[in-house]
């Protein structure tokens, strides 16, 4: 059985890996009392004591709006941190595998799904942040990947929490009978945790480098909204709920939706997520009551 150290594991990705995957691997989850991951000897003192096959690194500062205000410690903690885990896992050989975001295109202005090659720069500190981490661990770990993901949905479970996202705040205004705007220019992917969970192993055997990992989106967040609960609730109710924002990002229409085709590649097409709308109409037929056990 392969050796995982997970960080982040009281985390909303973290805590859904362990749960599925615990039989599957020997895993060994620090707490944040445990470990406090910006305290550099700590870290190299832990990997080193216990020592793993892949060091598999969810902890982080996730919200963007908090990174703003807080850049400082959105940078130890998403910046240095990452590079302090990157540098004790290449001293004991171990694979390097840490979630990025697809926040780092936020800068970008390109149309259509964004691939890894362009160039990027990010216009928030979390963006920023996310981008050194990813270039200093490549630099001192080659073989270490990097997925930049999207943004995910599932609802809480039992010691599995889970941030308000795209599915449970949508499904909060459907109850409610309450209008919700959606932007006409955005873009982005958005993902079912439960196939970045399922998924996430096969990331250990990647070459090294930096690959997108969630959902390809073509649809904009309001066609997103409303086609998926004209589907699932009829016209009435879409009309009802989900509103367009016309002025959002219409000075800069704003993409950050995401091409798979390299993971795709690199994995032998092992790694393939469902596309957001059709992703979200499979959720409710066949995920929404998955436990991930
Ligand atoms: N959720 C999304 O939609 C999304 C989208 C794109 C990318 N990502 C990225 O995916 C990764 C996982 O996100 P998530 O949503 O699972 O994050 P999360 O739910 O906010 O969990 C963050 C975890 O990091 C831990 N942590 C924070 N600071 C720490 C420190 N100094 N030392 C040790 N542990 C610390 C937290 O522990 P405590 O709670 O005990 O402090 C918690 O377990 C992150 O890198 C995030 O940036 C997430």
């Amino acid at each position: 059985m392969k050796k995982v150290i997970i960080t982040g594991g009281s985390g909303f990705i973290g805590s859904r890996f362990i749960r599925r995957w615990q039989k599957s691997f020997d895993i060994l989850s620090p707490t944040h009392q445990e470990l406090d991951i910006t305290n550099k000897d700590a870290v190299v003192q832990y990997v080193k004591k216990n020592g793993a096959d892949v060091i598999l690194h969810t902890a982080a500062i996730s919200n963007t709006g908090y990174c703003e205000e807080h850049p400082e410690e959105s940078y130890l903690v998403n910046t240095l941190a990452t590079t302090y885990l990157a540098e004790a896992a290449k001293a004991i050989g171990a694979k390097f595998v840490f979630f990025s975001s697809d926040q780092i295109y936020n800068g970008n202005k390109e149309e259509g799904l964004l691939s890894e090659d362009i160039d990027i720069a990010p216009v928030n500190h979390y963006g920023r942040h996310k981008l050194e981490a990813e270039n200093r661990v490549l630099e001192i770990a080659p073989d270490a990947v990097a997925l930049r993901a999207t943004w995910m949905y599932d609802i809480p479970r039992e010691d599995m929490p889970a941030h308000p996202n795209f599915y449970t705040t949508l499904s909060n205004a459907i109850e409610e009978e309450r209008p919700l705007q959606y932007a006409i220019y955005e873009h982005r992917g958005i993902t079912n945790a439960r196939e970045v969970i399922e998924l996430l192993p096969l990331t250990f055997d990647l070459p090294g480098g930096v690959y997108n990992y969630g959902a390809e989106n073509h649809l904009n967040t309001f066609d997103t909204a409303y086609s998926f609960v004209k589907i699932r609730h009829g016209e009435e109710v879409a009309e009802k709920v989900v509103k367009a924002d016309k002025e959002r990002f219409a000075q800069q229409p704003r993409n950050i939706s995401i091409s798979m085709d390299k993971i795709r590649q690199a994995s032998d097409n092992k790694i393939y997520f469902t596309n957001t709308f059709e992703g979200l109409l499979e959720w409710e037929k066949k995920y929404k009551e998955y436990d991930f056990d």
